[in-house]
């Protein structure tokens, strides 16, 4: 890490905190009215918005899609003054689209920031994952071995039986083998519809969320914030990207990925020390949904150092009237 982003890092993610509680007070309208692009929409701008207040040089690594389909936050955009550390960011603005729409539990919205190169731009293709909290030995599960033998040495690592151990996956008929294997171990599954970066952060406090693995694909942009999250949080997690067809490879290509069959452990997507906040947009085992009432929206935040460990935990009221 250079001299000038380590001096900077501690005020700067204070920074952060705004910035995603941005982009979370912007969808609170859209909360449970059905309409998923809006909900996205207000919270980009708000989010791009407070990002460009930041005295930072910016570049977005993983954002809200390539610069053809995304206007804003895009891969590769310049955000921030220009003035400060030259800094990647990683972020999702929102993150459960159809959850917010739904008024369904955990939709977060996500921002990782840390210094130039610090970060994998995975391109926008799926991603297998693995991943546990922190306290185990090194690869105590990994993506070369099956659902059944990762569930095994788990729960022998845990001291307890297959049946003790909860698995985190995103509700996918891609993921149909991958459930009656786990079930066959007598292991139980706890099934989401969207957000997965909520599912691997809650491996971080299994005796708070009750999970205690999460595997499965999902996006790999979620993969890299998870990724820095567990880099702030501890844990373990591995990542593999799959492409459905020539084109995702040959953009993953372009985005500088040499080896498309690589598994990425948690240091491989997050190499350096980053900085990374969440607010809730909706509630959860992790964060509060916003909270309205008449004249005012609350937001609750985490943000979170690697370089530290540090956490904190905010609540932000904000006036209305
Ligand atoms: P959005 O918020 O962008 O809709 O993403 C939600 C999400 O569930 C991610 O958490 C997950 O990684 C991805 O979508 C899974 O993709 P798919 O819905 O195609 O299975």
């Amino acid at each position: 890490m250079n001299l000038e982003f380590e001096f900077r890092d501690r005020m700067l993610s204070l920074g952060l905190a705004r910035v995603s509680e941005a982009a979370a007070l912007a969808s609170a309208e859209f909360i449970g009215r059905g309409n998923e692009k809006a909900a996205d929409k207000a919270a980009v701008d708000a989010m791009r918005s407070q990002l460009n207040m930041l005295e930072i040089d910016g570049r977005v690594v993983i954002g809200e899609g390539e610069r053809d389909e995304a206007p804003m936050l895009y891969s590769g955009e310049r955000v921030g003054t220009g003035t400060g550390p030259a800094v990647d960011i990683a972020l999702d603005p929102l993150e459960g689209t159809a959850l917010t729409a739904k008024d369904m539990p955990n939709a977060l919205t996500v921002i990782a920031m840390g210094p130039r190169g610090s970060m994998l731009q995975a391109p926008d293709v799926y991603m297998e994952k693995v991943a546990v909290g922190p306290g185990y030995p090194e690869r105590v599960v990994t993506l070369r071995m099956s659902p059944k033998e990762r569930v095994e040495r788990l729960a022998s690592a845990k001291n307890c039986s297959p049946g003790d151990i909860t698995v985190c996956m995103l509700e996918r008929s891609r993921h149909k083998e991958m459930i009656s294997e786990v079930r066959s171990t007598g292991a139980s599954i706890r099934l989401i519809s969207d957000g997965d970066v909520a599912g691997i952060m809650h491996c971080t406090d299994s005796e708070t969320t009750g999970i205690d693995m999460y595997m499965g694909t999902g996006g790999a942009p979620e993969g890299v914030l998870a990724a820095a999250a567990l880099k702030c949080m501890g844990g373990q997690m591995e990542g593999r990207l799959l492409f459905r067809n020539d084109a995702e490879l040959q953009r993953a290509t372009e985005t500088g990925i040499s080896d498309p069959d690589r598994i990425y452990t948690r240091q491989d997507m997050v190499a350096d020390h980053v900085i990374f906040a969440a607010t809730g947009v909706t509630d959860g085992s992790l964060l509060r949904g916003i909270r309205r009432a008449s004249g005012w929206l609350e937001a609750e935040t985490i943000l979170l150092r690697s370089k530290t460990g540090s956490r904190r935990r905010m609540r932000y009221r904000h006036l209305t009237k």
